[in-house]
């Protein structure tokens, strides 16, 4: 019950949906290392952003940022029309802004389980009630299982592809089954990890309006600590988002190295290209082991280890390599997840996981 002030009024408290939420609390200090644990960059952005980083003026600091002639460089580099895109804050705030608009307390967003955490965390906190819709062992879209939760109340869906932590991917014709079949309700594709992946539902909206798909700039691109993304969908519902956006959601510094990082495809097409080839190596390595490991086509592989993950993480912690237990996921119990980078970071990697499991496997037998 809500406790009283001297005078008999109600004292300030937060939200009954915000007291209510489950706390999601990444790591935010103490990663020293070779950081395989978030899905980052793992080299930084490219030398053109510092570039121009190293630019910036005192005056461009002192003016609020402009974003709309970035998001025409980002427009055309989508291959959109500017109307249909708004840079966020990270996809973090694309997410928290759709939940804004489309949901109230009542309405039901749909999940699939496991995925990113922030779905959850931006839908339950608008009051909306949250439906999770397990996926089966192998992670893959329920789609029947979906549809079958979808009532009059559905107002978002939201779907990451490649999905986080899994790296397991849907059809795009599937999704758009889902898009088509829900009307009613805002469906997000977030394809944070296209860059890896490389098929898109971008421009889809144009026959399907209730669709948005959300990228970021913090993973292929190196620039998680500059916080941008990109909610793109129909220019009618993006022009509501925009209502509530704040006009300088994404900062100046970020805005003015956006249009180098673009510029630089070869070096995202160079890292991308080490990442795709350090997957199919450690993928080959789980193999080896005779790990579980789910196929991805992200950034990242989730691998089922078997045994004690905290030990893992800490062996390979002392080795220099972090990585990140992934056990309290729906469906991911055992699990770690760990990101790839340059062919010599995977190198480095390998040699670890090697020493790693032996010596646990060692310990497990003696044991016994
Ligand atoms: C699926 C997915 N979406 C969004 C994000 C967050 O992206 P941003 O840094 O742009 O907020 C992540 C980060 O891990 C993610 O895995």
């Amino acid at each position: 019950m809500q406790s009283q002030s001297v005078r008999g009024w109600l004292m300030l408290e937060a939200r009954e949906s915000v007291r209510n939420l489950a706390i999601y609390h990444p790591p935010l200090a103490g990663r020293e290392g070779l950081r395989l644990d978030f899905n980052e960059n793992t080299v930084g952005c490219s030398p053109r952003v510092l570039k121009r980083l190293r630019e910036i003026t005192a005056e461009e600091i002192a003016c609020y940022p402009e974003r709309e002639p970035i998001e025409a460089v980002v427009a055309d580099y989508f291959d959109i029309q500017p109307d249909e895109l708004l840079l966020t804050n990270g996809v973090d705030e694309a997410i928290h802004l759709l939940c804004e608009i489309f949901l109230q307390p009542g309405d039901e967003a749909l999940i699939v389980v496991p995925t990113f955490a922030m779905y959850e965390i931006s839908a339950a906190a608008t009051g909306a009630r949250i439906i999770k819709v397990p996926t089966g062992e192998d992670f893959r879209l329920p789609i029947s299982a979906l549809l079958s939760q979808v009532t009059p109340r559905t107002r978002l869906i939201a779907i990451a592809n490649p999905n986080n932590p899994t790296g397991r991917v849907a059809e795009p014709a599937d999704l758009l089954e889902i898009t088509r079949r829900t009307p009613q309700a805002a469906i997000l594709v977030d394809e944070a990890y296209f860059e890896f992946y490389r098929q898109t539902l971008l421009g889809q909206w144009r026959d399907f309006p209730n669709l948005f798909v959300a990228r970021t700039f913090s993973k292929a691109y190196g620039l998680a600590g500059l916080r941008v993304g990109a909610l793109t969908g129909n220019s009618e519902h993006i022009r509501m988002v925009n209502r509530v956006s704040s006009p300088y959601n994404v900062n100046g510094v970020a805005l003015a190295c956006l249009p180098a990082a673009l510029a630089d495809q070869d070096y995202i097409r160079r890292y991308v290209e080490q990442v795709r080839e350090g997957r199919e190596l450690l993928q080959q390595e789980f193999a080896a082991w005779s790990i579980q490991y789910w196929a991805s086509q992200a950034n990242f592989v989730l691998a089922k280890l078997g045994l004690q993950t905290t030990g893992f993480v800490e062996s390979m912690r002392a080795r220099g390599i972090l990585v990140r237990d992934r056990s309290r996921d729906y469906g991911c119990e055992g699990c770690v997840r760990i990101t790839l980078g340059t062919t010599e970071q995977t190198t480095r990697l390998l040699q670890a996981l090697r020493e790693t499991l032996a010596e646990i496997t060692t310990k497990e037998v003696s044991a016994k």
